[in-house]
Order: structure tokens, then sequence, then C-alpha cells
């Protein structure tokens, strides 16, 4: 059965011109795209959706970062869609990520890794919800 999963390109994809190259990448891996919406977060908007991290450390500069250009929300569909993005997004770490994955061709560091991509049908929910029915 086909699922839906939130998918976002983060601020470091548009600084380096590389949001047409992921986005052919995921096309060609299936995924359709069902709903799309270019923003330019602020640092509000961020903390709200990066809540789950809240007593991290590296909180406040993932937020900052996050708002500090556009990024590109996704709606994508496709059978096990949430678990196929997370593969084919890789580790968090661009380092640690395995060949052929988008943060390992693309992903600078631990922080501007490029992409992000909902870790559970929960979150898939909640993410979609706040992008596309929500208040932004
Ligand atoms: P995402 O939520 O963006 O898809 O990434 P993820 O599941 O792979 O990783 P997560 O642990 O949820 O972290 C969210 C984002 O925070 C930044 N980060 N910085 N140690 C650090 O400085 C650090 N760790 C994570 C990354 O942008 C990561 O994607
Ligand atoms: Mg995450």
């Amino acid at each position: 059965m086909k699922e839906k999963t939130f998918c976002l390109i983060k601020p470091d994809a548009f600084e380096r011109k590389l949001v047409g190259k992921i986005l052919n990448i995921v096309e060609a891996h299936g995924f359709e795209f069902v709903a799309m919406r270019f923003l330019h977060l602020s640092e509000k908007e961020a903390e709200q959706f990066y809540i789950v991290h809240k007593d991290k450390d590296f909180y406040h500069p993932l937020c900052k970062y996050m708002s500090s250009g556009p990024v590109l929300c996704l709606v994508l569909e496709k059978e096990n869609a949430i678990h196929d993005l997370r593969e084919l997004m890789g580790s968090t770490d661009p380092n640690k990520a395995n060949e052929g994955t988008i943060r390992n061709m693309f992903g600078m560091d631990i922080r501007h890794n490029s992409i992000h991509g909902a870790d559970s049908p929960e979150s898939a929910k909640r993410e979609i919800i706040f992008f596309f029915k929500g208040i932004l």
C-alpha cells in the first residue's frame, strides 16, 4: 500500500544550487510528488518544527541554520515511503552515510546535511500537517 512521507530540502542545498539534483534523485527512486511548498522559515518556526530536539545542545544552532535560507517542503508518496526515504538520505553525518545516499553525495557536515525526512508514521503525519494544514 502506498504511504506518504514528509521531506524537506535544507538551506545548504539551496546555497549550493543542489535542489534540482536532489529532486531528480528522489523522483528517480520512485517517489511521487504529492505536494510542494517553498518557504523561508523564521527561527521560531524552525524551533517548532524541530521541537523534539529542544533539549539537545545542537538545537539552537540547528534552528538558526534552518532559518538561514529557503527550504522546500515536500509530501512524497510510494510504498514504504518513510523507510525508503530515510535509506536514500543516509546517516545524519554525511561522513558516515553510505555511498549513493543523498547525504553522502551532497551533505557538508552533521548539521548541513541537505535533506530531512520524517522518521516514523507519527512524525510524517505531524510534519505534513505542520507545513500543509498548519499555521505557517
Ligand atoms: P532530520 O530530522 O533532519 O531528518 O535528521 P536526522 O533524523 O538524521 O537527525 P536528527 O537526530 O533528527 O537531527 C536533526 C538535525 O539536526 C542537525 N544535527 N546537528 N551534533 C550536531 O551538531 C547535530 N546533530 C544533528 C542535523 O541537521 C540533523 O539532520
Ligand atoms: Mg530527525
